[in-house]
């Protein structure tokens, strides 16, 4: 038995003022397959993670949407809970920055910097908005491209030629928030002497970065390093530096001390001590981080982790960015897809699938082609993987009882080779070549295929079904054997097979031991392909509904709608003809309505007002056009429409009498 190996493994933490996209998700899920997969293997691995909630852009959208930010991350925290379920992203925690348990970390690593003396206090310059009486980062400053003179440009890059600044240098430059002139203002700034690190990040990188990464920040390293600013004067959201008034961390010095408070909050919460999982020489650090932000994680982090005398990473492993269509994400194409728009028309599962597909463990990028994605998924997946159990599963059931038998010569050589290639699919995913993975499962599915097509169960299973058992036992041995290869990638789709195969849930060693005279489950549809129209949809809705995050936008207007969008809107009168609390739901109702010509399931959130005895019967207005939302306890397949107070009243809308179910509202 392989020794037990104790696993600390994080992803970047996602900011808290935008949502997850498909761009976030390439990190976040190979991180989940990875920890699934050592899960499986039986080792203790624990996968944390945090909203990052700090900073400028996170306050001054709380500004402009008229909440506080502590309200503004806190919504963000259950949408990206909600969001990183739903793809199947399972962490062991999910914490946030804005904690005290962040604060004490972070005050820790800063006492330890004082003491060392490893700080430097300096007078800076920087662009201010007398009216907004704040200082400007770079993203808070437009103006025109030094470079290409493009209009409209933020102060550190330029979107039309790429080329990336000061914003010193940024022609006729202005605040985005208000539009005014920034004047240049000396303010008092911490700085952290990145190069008295040297020779330790020196030794460090080497090892513990992926080279390319290592040789690229090393170039820096015949001068003396830049010293790095790790305070902001207020007002700020964040942490007050000790010992002065008006001073905040950078929100890049408490963010990743994020993926320590998560693990102190899990311990906490599990009776563990922080200790044993961070600093123990036993424990393996692992962090999954964008090429983006690899300054951060490969300089100042172990360094600020050395100096306070606790353990730094194993590990940083380093991937590339998401293109789709071979370009970058773009709004106006509606290729910013968020996981949100994304999971309201496909399951996660075809992602998943595809993304492992595609994933190694260099920092290339990787691209998302609709076109592939249709046909890889319904080509590999469906056609050839889910088929194997589709066809076996169902004629095993039909005609021999549902009972796997014993293997012959061919069907054990067939298995064998199976689990003799499991060996090596592990291997890729240890090394985080998910996509060599995934060749070798769909190898295995080609051969199995062949074997089927060949023995022809088909014509035997008539005549002399007995004859056909070997084959199918055969088979959906080969398709189990592959569903524990695809748990970490899948695992709601092999949670599904074990059902089938009525067994506990898989681990991976239980690739190694073939069914034999084994009674199967009923067969229940595992997947089905892609429909192409899903895709138009997702694109269509991201066109649409897409916003960003770290950039600071115009403030909000009212919106007014002209007469073509409020005709798109079909508002009918409906009755409801049957309606039912929902167990584990609070305020829910779910409804059963008569449209007319058609009826629909609604769940509505009007429990607190209304009993189901009390509106069974009664007509109301609804929305019939609505797209079905999934939704927790179910699909809502529209909305029905009430008034309601700040008082918590809630009152449904009925028409006047003599109106009929189906009539439309005009
Ligand atoms: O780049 C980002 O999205 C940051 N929010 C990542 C932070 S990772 C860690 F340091 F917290
Ligand atoms: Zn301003």
């Amino acid at each position: 038995m392989p020794q037990k190996r104790r696993l600390l493994v994080t992803s970047a933490l996602p900011y808290a003022n935008g949502e997850i996209h498909l761009g976030h998700l390439v990190e976040y899920l190979q991180t989940d397959y990875w920890c699934r997969f050592q899960k499986m293997r039986g080792h203790k691995c624990l996968y944390v993670c945090a909203d990052d909630t700090h900073g400028t852009p996170i306050m001054i959208r709380a500004q402009r949407d008229g909440t506080t930010p502590e309200a503004l991350i806190k919504q963000s925290h259950e949408e990206h809970v909600r969001d990183f379920a739903d793809c199947e992203i399972e962490f062991d925690n999910y914490f946030t920055t804005h904690s005290e348990i962040n604060r004490e970390f972070c005050y820790k690593l800063y006492s330890s910097m004082v003491a060392n003396k490893h700080l430097d206090v300096r007078s800076v310059k920087q662009n201010y908005c007398p009216k907004d009486r704040m200082f400007l980062p770079d993203r808070f400053i437009k103006g025109t491209c030094p470079e290409c003179g493009a209009l409209d440009q933020y102060g550190d890059s330029c979107d039309k030629c790429g080329a990336t600044y000061s914003s010193s240098e940024v022609l006729n430059p202005r605040c985005a928030i208000c539009g005014s002139k920034p004047v240049l203002k000396s303010s008092e700034h911490i700085f952290f002497k990145l190069n008295d690190f040297k020779s330790f990040l020196k030794e460090w990188l080497p090892t513990h970065v992926p080279k390319d990464t290592a040789r690229k920040l090393t170039e820096w390293f015949s001068e003396d390093l830049h010293d790095w600013d790790i305070s902001r004067d207020a007002p700020y959201f964040g942490f007050e530096i000790p010992g002065y008034k008006d001073k905040y961390f950078y929100v890049w010095v408490d963010a990743p001390v994020g993926y320590m408070a998560s693990t102190k909050d899990w311990c906490n919460r599990h009776g563990n001590d922080f200790d044993e999982w961070w600093n123990s020489p036993d424990t393996e650090l692992y962090h999954f981080i964008g090429k983006d932000i690899v300054r951060f994680h490969c300089l100042f982090w172990p360094t600020m982790l050395q100096n306070g005398g606790f353990k730094t990473p194993n590990q940083v492993f380093v991937h590339g960015f998401l293109t789709v269509n071979g370009e970058k994400m773009s709004k106006s194409k509606g290729t910013f897809i968020s996981a949100r728009t994304y999971l309201n028309h496909l399951n996660p599962m075809y992602l998943r699938y595809y993304y492992a597909s595609k994933l190694n463990s260099s920092s290339d990028d990787i691209d998302l082609n609709f076109d592939d994605f249709v046909a890889r998924v319904n080509s590999d997946l469906m056609g050839k993987i889910t088929n194997l159990a589709s066809r076996g599963a169902q004629m095993l059931t039909r005609n021999l009882n549902g009972r796997i038998g014993e293997l012959d010569n061919a069907g054990k050589a067939l298995v064998k080779k199976a689990i003799e290639k499991t060996q090596i699919i592990a291997q890729h995913y240890e090394n985080r070549d998910f996509g060599k993975g995934i060749v070798e499962i769909r190898a295995i599915a080609d051969e199995a295929n062949r074997y089927f097509d060949e023995a022809q169960p088909w014509l035997g299973i008539k005549n002399n079904p007995e004859s056909v058992r070997p084959v199918l036992s055969c088979i959906l041995n080969v398709f189990r054997i592959l569903a524990i290869c695809l748990k970490p990638i899948l695992p709601r789709y092999t949670a599904n097979v074990e059902k089938l195969f009525a067994e506990e849930p898989y681990k991976w060693a239980d690739a190694l031991s073939p069914l034999e005279n084994h009674q199967i489950g009923k067969y229940e549809y595992l997947a089905s392909k892609i429909d192409e129209k899903q895709i138009d949809k997702i694109v269509h809705d991201s066109k649409s509904g897409a916003q960003d995050t770290n950039k600071p936008s115009e403030s909000k207007e009212k919106i007014m709608i002209n007469m073509d969008d409020f005709v798109k809107m079909e508002l009918r009168v409906a009755e409801i003809v049957e309606a039912e609390t929902i167990e584990g739901a609070d305020k829910l109702l779910r409804l059963t309505v008569n449209l007319g010509d058609e009826t629909r399931n609604v769940i509505a959130g009007i429990k607190s007002v209304y009993t189901p005895e009390s509106i069974k019967g009664r007509l109301i207005v609804m929305v019939a056009n609505l797209e079905p939302r999934k939704m927790k306890f179910g699909v809502s397949e529209g909305m029905i429409l009430a008034a309601g107070n700040s008082d918590g009243g809630l009152f449904l809308l009925s028409p006047d009498s003599g109106a009929k179910p189906g009539d439309r509202i005009k």
